[in-house]
């Protein structure tokens, strides 16, 4: 796709890494002025440097930091929820409290603050883009991740009611269900990134590879474009056919 992004301003969480730093370099390779919005300064300069967009320190968990982030940005045009935690593989009930809890507070909390700072300024313009970066956890499961799944799930149901109570104010709302991907997110699934373990999740997708960063972010620049104009609460699969 070609500066199909050109002239636009996008947020993208947890772009310091994995999925979102693929995200963030497709989009500034569409054209786009990227905010590179990480927890991680280190890791998330050195991407924001190398596209050539600008970095921003936040915590999505922290309301406040996010509202802050967002008031002090003229406008945004797309906002990526990407950033998000997982967990090691284990019985339902031995999850601890507190695991659990950070779960909740990065891959739906932060979803929470983000909405409430950045769709007012997109209601008012009267458009915007939402990509929210789901799983297909939310809706293919794997045993011992149920806590993990159950946040994905919800971000799956929380994009299609907001794209269902945005879309009378031109704001678009969609997920991607990327399947396990190369990045550092992906041992702590697999329970260790052994050679049996891959052997043991690509058996499970169809095309026989894991999902890349470059993927991830072909996708949301489609979402994110107006290629995309009449799409919206889709949760789009990115899995190699894994949910079939
Ligand atoms: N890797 C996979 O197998 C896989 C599969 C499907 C979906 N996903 C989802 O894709 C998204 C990105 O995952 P990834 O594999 O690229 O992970 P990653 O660990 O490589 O990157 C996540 C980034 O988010 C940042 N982050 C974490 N907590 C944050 C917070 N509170 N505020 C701001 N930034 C924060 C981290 O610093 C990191 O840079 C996540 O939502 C994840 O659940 C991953």
């Amino acid at each position: 796709m070609t500066r199909a992004l050109e002239g636009r301003i996008a947020v993208v969480t947890g772009a310091g890494s994995g999925f979102g730093a693929g995200i963030a370099r497709a989009f500034a390779d569409a054209g786009a002025t990227v905010w590179v919005a990480d927890v991680n300064d280190s890791a998330g300069i050195a991407v924001a440097d190398a596209l050539g967009g600008h970095f921003f320190h936040l915590d999505i968990c922290d309301s406040s930091a996010v509202a802050a982030f967002a008031a002090s940005l003229n406008h945004v045009d797309i906002l990526v929820n990407n950033a998000g935690i997982g967990h090691t593989p284990q019985p339902a009930e031995d999850l601890p409290a507190d695991v659990f809890n950070r779960v909740v507070d990065v891959n739906m909390r932060g979803i929470y603050h983000t909405t409430a700072a950045f769709v007012p300024g997109m209601k008012t313009r009267r458009r915007g883009v939402i990509v929210n970066i789901a799983s297909t956890a939310g809706v293919r499961p794997r045993g011992g991740l149920t806590w993990y799944n159950a946040s994905k799930g919800w971000v799956i149901t929380a994009t299609k009611s907001l794209a269902a109570e945005l879309a009378p104010f031109g704001i678009r709302v969609n997920a991607i269900n990327p399947v396990a991907g190369e990045t550092p997110l992906l041992a702590t699934f697999m329970g260790g990134d052994t050679s049996a373990n891959r052997e043991r999740f690509l058996a499970t997708i169809p095309l026989g590879r894991f999902c890349t960063p470059e993927d991830v972010g072909a996708a949301a620049c489609y979402l994110a474009s107006d290629g995309a104009s009449m799409v919206t609460g889709v949760a789009l699969e990115v899995d190699g056919g894994r949910v079939l």
